[in-house]
């Protein structure tokens, strides 16, 4: 007998508008993201500035509405000045977190410029690692101002007239780990970002600051550190952030599938922690949360810790450059519909990254730009999850698993557009072996009708797309089903479905 699943929705049972930069990315000075990525001077389809104008045609169709910079473990001894002025004086620097030769040829002006052409706007990170408030000032000036004072001068003697007006600053990034060049007890960061944000809002009072938090849920100081972080930081900042890398780790494709669970309680963690500091504060300001690095991360790990021991100092190396396969994607389509039913209180989220660096694009030098697997689930979010987020009320059996236990076979998220036209159900039978008959109850949707349905079907988990030879990519079914305000569809096993209904003209 088939598998079912019944799911109901109503549209007057809301989770939250989404905010846009909910489907945000990040571009770091790491590897082949910047160089020999969205800048390859040269390449065929470079335009006058360097920049690769099909991977911009592949970032717009993404509609990415952030994308974080400079980093990343990499702005924790960046110095922004040796990447401002005239191209010539730029000076090359070593950089420890990768282990990387930094040439510099592209820095904020050039940042700013890419993004314009790429339809997106910039998330900039200071360096609290090896400098301070001091040099994010510096920074913020000659960024934000128009004012007729150092920084601000220099900015328009180096071409740029108008400010760039960055809204979103990251106060460094991931303080907590050992690994980070500057690295902070939570008191020290804590004293540190509320410090920093405080004279930031100072100069500019319309900027948001994201507090940095755990690099992920298994650090020895979770929770700990978002608890000080923010006992220290609260009134000064907007946003604490939370990172996580999704890894198989030699386990099943069930227990992958199963691992994104875990991403209610780390989300739903840091909130009450938020609202514990909020509590004690007596505080009118709620804390939301930024999502700013998720993605899966663990095929190149290993080469790549060897390569920066055996060769490091290069420039642009191949470095984490992950090739995504079946199961990754639907992983990631995990992730984003449990972003999407937190959207209440995660506002902003960047997959990390976009170019190259664990990325949905991948490049060849002086050849093609590619769509990975993982290019799918994020595009079809960031087109069809603008809106409304709905209650999701999900009726469905659950499978054993060998690490998680019993779960449940289908996660869904629905999306009333901002027009409220569309409606976007978004998805997953995470049992490996049985298809599943959705039932999907529309409450209040009269003069919706099924429109499309696109999804992404393997039979091979390990299947992986390259230049040329896009083996995994979305197809369109018709197999719907649909009367009564009810919509019937039979969801393949291991599959990521976006299922579209449109209201009548
Ligand atoms: O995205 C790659 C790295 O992962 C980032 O530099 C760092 O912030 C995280 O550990």
């Amino acid at each position: 007998m088939t598998r079912k699943a019944r799911l109901i929705t109503d549209k007057d049972k809301t989770i939250s508008v989404i905010d846009d930069r909910l489907y945000g990315s990040f571009i770091e000075h790491l590897g082949r993201a910047v160089y020999d990525g969205i800048y390859e001077p040269g390449h065929p389809c470079a335009d006058e500035d360097g920049f690769r104008t099909d991977v911009i045609g592949l970032v717009k169709d993404l509609n990415v509405p952030v994308v974080r910079y400079p980093g990343g473990n990499f702005v924790s001894n960046y110095f922004w000045e040796d990447g401002v002025g005239p191209k010539e004086n730029r000076k090359k620097r070593l950089d420890l977190a990768w282990s990387t030769t930094e040439p510099n040829e592209v820095g904020i002006s050039e940042f700013v410029k890419w993004a314009k052409k790429a339809d997106t706007s910039v998330m900039m990170a200071v360096n609290l690692g090896t400098r301070g408030t001091a040099d994010a000032l510096n920074l913020l000036e000659y960024c934000n101002l128009d004012t007729d004072s150092y920084y601000a001068n220099l900015r328009r003697e180096h071409g740029d007239e108008k400010p760039f007006g960055f809204k979103l600053w990251c106060m460094g990034n991931e303080m907590d780990g050992h690994w980070q060049v500057g690295h902070k007890t939570a008191y020290e960061y804590g004293r540190l970002a509320a410090e920093t944000a405080k004279a930031m809002k100072m100069m500019d009072d319309s900027i948001e600051c994201v507090a940095c938090g755990s690099a992920n849920i298994d650090q020895p100081t979770f929770a700990t550190w978002e608890k000080e972080v923010l006992e220290q930081a609260y009134e000064y900042v907007d946003y604490i952030s939370l990172h996580q890398y999704f890894d198989k780790k030699d386990g099943t494709t069930e227990d992958f599938f199963a691992s994104i669970d875990n991403l209610d309680e780390f989300i739903n963690t840091i909130a009450s922690i938020c609202d514990d500091v909020k509590k004690a504060k007596n505080s009118d300001k709620t804390v939301y949360l930024s999502f700013d690095e998720w993605n899966c991360w663990y095929h190149t790990i290993a080469q790549d810790d060897e390569r920066m021991k055996n060769d490091p100092w290069g420039l642009a190396p191949h470095l984490l450059e992950d090739d995504y396969t079946f199961e990754d994607a639907v992983v990631n389509g995990l992730a984003l519909i449990k972003f999407i039913n937190h959207s209440d209180r995660v506002k902003i989220a960047c997959l990390a990254q976009l170019v190259n660096v664990i990325a949905p694009i991948r490049t060849e030098k002086e050849g093609p730009a590619w769509k990975q697997t993982i290019y799918y689930p994020y595009e079809h979010a960031s087109k069809y999850g603008r809106g409304t987020a709905l209650r999701a009320q999900i009726i469905t059996d659950t499978h054993n698993t060998v690490k998680h236990g019993e779960v449940t076979d289908v996660e869904a998220a629905v999306v009333l557009s901002k027009d409220e036209d569309l409606l976007t159900v978004f998805a997953v039978n995470r049992n490996v072996n049985e298809d599943i008959e959705l039932e999907v109850e529309l409450n209040g949707f009269e003069g919706f009708t099924a429109a499309s349905w696109q999804a992404l079907e393997s039979d091979d988990m390990l299947l992986t797309n390259d230049a040329g030879n896009e083996r995994v990519k979305p197809a369109d079914k018709t197999e719907i089903i649909f009367g009564n305000g009810v919509l019937k569809a039979t969801l393949k096993s291991s599959s990521w479905n976006v299922i579209v209904l449109r209201k009548a003209a």
